[in-house]
């Protein structure tokens, strides 16, 4: 199967995961997704990785978005990998491992990359907005654990493109100004952005990030 890009529908799936068979569009719901996978359990950065996660719940629950881990490991790995994570991290496992032993969910999202690992899911990332289109793609290898500050940055960047009609420019961080899209004509711009505007060229329109006090 061809690899997903940006724009498409995330499949849907039904997995058993740690905390229970989920039908994964509806346990979705209205929310944004972020479906990622790991090579293995039991192992180092995976470990570290999936107990920041964890840590970072009140992050994605202020932005609504349900976080789903996967590894071709079983349930029973799963929940003993689990203690450990727990255990060393110091922290609670609060989202579901998809249990992906037939390698189903991998194959659909293309997590296995055979150049890389003929059998373990790379570090693949599914940011997947309410409509269910994927909105962002990312793909780190086995040594490298992933940024979820990164995440939860371009997580704010999507949201505010799509409630706000802002992009974000180079390395911007929250709270920073944003970029008016091209797609807002001028006439509309006093209405939409009240904070101001600066047209520093005609295609280079900033504002105040709209959705701060
Ligand atoms: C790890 O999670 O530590 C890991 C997994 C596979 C290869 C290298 C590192």
């Amino acid at each position: 199967m061809a690899a997903l890009r940006l724009g498409d529908e995330a499949p849907n799936f039904i997995a058993q995961t740690t905390e229970g068979e989920i039908d994964f569009h509806n346990w979705l719901g209205e929310d944004w997704g972020i479906l990622f996978s790991h090579p293995a359990d039991y192992t180092p950065v995976c470990t570290t990785e999936l107990g920041t996660v964890s840590k970072y719940t009140n992050e994605f629950n202020k932005r609504n978005v349900k976080v789903a881990a996967l590894s071709v490991d079983g349930l029973e790995s799963h929940h003993g990998w689990i203690k450990d994570i727990n255990e060393t991290q110091n922290t609670t496992v609060n989202f579901p491992i998809i249990a992906d032993e037939d390698r189903k969910v991998s194959e659909l999202y293309d997590m296995i990359h055979p150049n890389a690992d003929s059998q373990l899911t790379v570090r693949s990332v599914f940011v997947i907005a309410p409509d269910k289109k994927i909105k962002l793609t990312i793909t780190y290898p086995a040594s490298t654990g992933r940024n979820f500050d990164e995440l939860l940055r371009v997580i704010d960047s999507l949201q505010l493109t799509a409630y706000h009609k802002v992009a974000t420019p180079a390395n911007w961080n929250p709270g920073e100004d944003c970029v008016i899209v091209p797609s807002v004509a001028n006439e509309e711009i006093a209405e939409l952005f009240p904070k101001g505007h600066k047209e520093i060229k005609p295609y280079l329109r900033m504002t105040p990030q709209p959705n701060l006090n």
